[in-house]
């Protein structure tokens, strides 16, 4: 059993506290707003959510969840504390991480006052370079070093809003970024009771992996809508067509053509691709997935040139 701090009692913070809670372990949350402290020292979710009220009531109950505005004093009196604040877009499109830094900053005024190791825990969505600036605000306000005192790691979140209980109990895997041996035996035991494969990996993939997931997310979207654009159109059933594209587990969904390196070539791919566009072209259809394929392939080939040069 670990005692665990989770900073941000939002979407994410709220799933992590009744879940691992629900796993064995002695949850503190701690959020700036008195209210959603309120809601879990009262037994209650504080989003909306399958199973979450459920799950927080009995864990309340089992007096297994608490929660406070007191960030030192929670750092204090757990082992391991999870970052789960927000990281909206700033007004220029960068992520402000203000919140992230703030959290920072308490965490390690906590470990200044504690004799024990402790492992923090970047569980928000958050770009390569976070982790080791926030081991360096922690390292200031601690005045102890990263490895002696205190290890970041990155732990992203894969969950979604609508399943978000479930997706934390059956992930596809748990990622570990870590580059400390204690950091990580320690976040073994934090997810012994989640039944899917650990994967420990360097900082920055873990950092840079979830942005991957949801970019490839939203393409699948994407083109899978500009395929059903151009089946309209043609009065075919897109649905049926995608069910039977999906059937091919070997070619079309799997790890198949999925390894940076060199542009497409030969002759079918470019042929059939010009092909398809002009259908829709024919039929005065946008597809800018599509459409913009071959510009990425040919910006492929100068960059790998250039490489070679
Ligand atoms: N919502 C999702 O489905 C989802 C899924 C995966 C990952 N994420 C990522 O997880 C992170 C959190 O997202 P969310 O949707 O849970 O955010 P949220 O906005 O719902 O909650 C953030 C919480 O952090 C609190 N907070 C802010 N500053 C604080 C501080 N200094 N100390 C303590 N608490 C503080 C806020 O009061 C708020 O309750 C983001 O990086 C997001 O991108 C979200």
């Amino acid at each position: 059993m670990s005692k665990i701090s989770i900073f941000g009692l939002g979407y994410v913070g709220c799933v992590s506290i009744g879940c691992l809670a629900s796993n064995g372990h002695q949850v503190t949350g701690v959020d700036l707003n008195q209210t959603k402290v309120d809601f879990i020292n009262m037994g209650k979710s504080t989003i909306v959510e399958q199973g979450i009220d459920r799950l927080i009531s009995e864990q309340h109950g089992r007096k297994n969840i608490s929660a406070t505005t007191q960030a030192i004093q929670a750092v204090i009196d757990t082992d391991v504390s999870f970052i789960c604040v927000g990281t909206p877009s700033s007004n220029n499109g960068h992520l402000n991480l203000q919140s992230i830094y703030n959290v920072a900053d308490e965490i390690g005024k906590g470990i200044r006052e504690k004799d024990g190791f402790h492992v923090v825990v970047i569980r928000s969505t958050v770009i390569p370079g976070t982790n080791a600036k926030v081991t360096g605000i922690v390292e200031a306000s601690s005045g102890k070093k990263n490895h002696a005192g205190f290890a970041v790691v990155s732990n992203p979140e894969f969950l979604r809003e609508g399943s978000a209980v479930n997706d934390y109990y059956h992930p596809p895997y748990t990622l570990i970024g870590s580059d400390d041996n204690q950091a990580i035996a320690i976040m073994k035991d934090v997810y012994e009771g989640i039944d899917a494969p650990i994967i420990i990996t360097e900082i920055e993939i873990a950092e840079l992996l979830k942005y991957v997931n949801n970019a490839f997310h939203a393409l699948k979207i994407a083109f899978a809508n500009e395929i059903g654009n151009i089946c309209c159109k043609l009065g075919i059933n897109g649905h049926k067509l995608m069910d039977i594209f999906c059937a091919d587990k070997k070619l079309n969904i799997s790890p198949c053509y999925l390894k940076p390196g060199f542009s497409y070539g030969g002759s079918c791919l470019p042929k059939d691709l010009k092909a398809i566009k002009t259908i829709a072209h024919d039929f005065y259809l946008e597809c800018p997935v599509i459409e913009n394929i071959e510009k990425s392939n040919e910006l492929q080939k100068r960059i790998v040139y250039e490489k070679i040069l």
